[in-house]
This record gives C-alpha cells, sequence and structure tokens, in this order.
C-alpha cells in the first residue's frame, strides 16, 4: 500500500474528507490528517473534541480485499497498531474491545471505522483520535480522559507519532490481508487486551443489558461473553453501545 498524506490546518472531520475522496476514487494508502477538526465524529452519533493541536486527527482510506465477513478485523487492527505507536511514544495502553485505547480507566484514543460503497468497491475509513494533551478537556471529559502529555510529562511529537502509526498500519494491513492474516491479528489483539478474556463486564446492546464474563473473540473479532447463567452470547462490535468494566 503506497501512503499519500494530505494535512489540513482545519477541517470538518478527516473521516468525512477521506470518505469524500473514497467516493471520488481515491487510492487506498490516502491519509488525511488535520491539526483541528470543526466536526470531529465519534461512534454512536457523538461528537469528538478536536481542539486545534490538542490531539492528532487521522483518517487513512483502504480498500480492503478480505472476505467480507472478517471487515470488522480492520478494527483490531487498527487498535493493535495504535498500540504499538503509543508503546514507541512512551505509553503503554490497553485495548478496550473493540478499539477504545484506555491507560487505566481513561480514554487516550478512540477509532471510528466507517465502510462505504464506492464505484471502485468497497472503501473502509478508519479515523484515529489520540489525545496529544488535555489542556482543553472539557471538564466532563477530564474524569475519563487522558494524554500523552499527562502520562509522560513530555510534550509528543505528533509527526513522529503519526509516522510511527502510519507505517504499523501499513505493516499491520498487510498482515491481516495475508493467508494466515486474520489469525495472527486476532493474536495480536488479544496480547495487548485486558478485555479479551477472563474481564467481568456489563454489556449494553440496543436491545439488552447483561453482565457476564469474557471468554475470547470469534473469527470476526466478535467477543465471548459468558453470563452467570453460564450461556455464552456473541456480541457484534456493532451492537454494542457500551462496554463496562465491572472489575
Ligand atoms: C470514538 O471513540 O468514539 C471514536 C473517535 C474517533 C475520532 C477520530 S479523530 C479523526 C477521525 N475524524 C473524525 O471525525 N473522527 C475520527
Amino acid at each position: 500500500m503506497q501512503i499519500q498524506i494530505f494535512r489540513y490546518d482545519t477541517i470538518d472531520s478527516t473521516n468525512s474528507e477521506a470518505m469524500r475522496q473514497a467516493k471520488l476514487g481515491a487510492e487506498e494508502g490516502l491519509c488525511i490528517i488535520a491539526d483541528e477538526q470543526t466536526a470531529g465524529r465519534g461512534r454512536h452519533g457523538r461528537t469528538w473534541i478536536s481542539e486545534k493541536d490538542s490531539g492528532l486527527y487521522l483518517s487513512i482510506l483502504l480498500r480492503p480485499t478480505l472476505p467480507t465477513e472478517l471487515t470488522p478485523l480492520i478494527t483490531l487492527m487498527s487498535a493493535v497498531s495504535v498500540h504499538q505507536a503509543l508503546a514507541k511514544s512512551g505509553v503503554a495502553a490497553d485495548i478496550k474491545w473493540v478499539n477504545d485505547l484506555l491507560v487505566g480507566d481513561k480514554k487516550i484514543c478512540g477509532i471510528l471505522a466507517e465502510a462505504t460503497a464506492t464505484p471502485n468497491g468497497l472503501a473502509v475509513v478508519v479515523g484515529i483520535g489520540i489525545n496529544l494533551r488535555d489542556g482543553n478537556f472539557p471538564s466532563e471529559l477530564a474524569a475519563t480522559a487522558t494524554s500523552i502529555e499527562a502520562l509522560t510529562g513530555t510534550s509528543p511529537d505528533r509527526d513522529l507519532l503519526a509516522g510511527n502509526l502510519v507505517d504499523a498500519i501499513r505493516a499491520n494491513y498487510k498482515i491481516l490481508q495475508s493467508p494466515q492474516g486474520p489469525a495472527e491479528i486476532r493474536r495480536m489483539w488479544t496480547e495487548r487486551s485486558s478485555y479479551a478474556d477472563g474481564k467481568s463486564v456489563t454489556v449494553r446492546t440496543d436491545g439488552e443489558v447483561f453482565a457476564g464474563i469474557t471468554r475470547g473473540i470469534e473469527e470476526n473479532g466478535a467477543l465471548r461473553v459468558e453470563t452467570a447463567e453460564g450461556a455464552v452470547k456473541i456480541v457484534q462490535a456493532g451492537d454494542v453501545e457500551r462496554l463496562r468494566s465491572t472489575q
């Protein structure tokens, strides 16, 4: 995959721009980075606060050739890539299923993967927001979010982080698309996530709320959760509104 980076001072949303370019026929590897987003988007229709220079706001366009049922593994691959890039910035994170990066109980990165049909086939845009500094967090976020600067005590080099992240995505995407790749990505994800196995959680989906213990992931990255009655429920990424650790 050839990486082509476009940088903006300000943009509505790097994901929106990558989606627009995907529909116009852009090739995979297109990467949009902005200093600031005026309409940053999170999952479940939430806003992603994107103050100038407070975060790395990056989206990358992929045109995967994976079997469709394995497309959700792109989000796991992305979380592994962020985990590796953060490690190079001195931050040891945990991956909360399916693709939030936490340090302790505080979120340092969110990932929004969006798929769309385009004239050149399926496009997947992976949008990554990493908190660089937390000076601008509104009070409601201060208790639940953290940043590289807060954790390391030094001002992170955003370009270095972006470079490490893009390198990791390129390498891991290549692995994912290779014959044994899906299993390898599941292994890499599992190794980096305390949520993979034996975690006590509460799951809130559209239709129900239940508690249980995590019991590994399925082929497509869905989470197995064993309830107190001994039933194993399979939670698909799209189903979950909220997954809470209850430990
Ligand atoms: C989440 O945890 O809810 C996902 C947040 C994803 C935020 C990133 S920032 C870069 C890209 N552009 C967006 O509008 N959203 C993603």
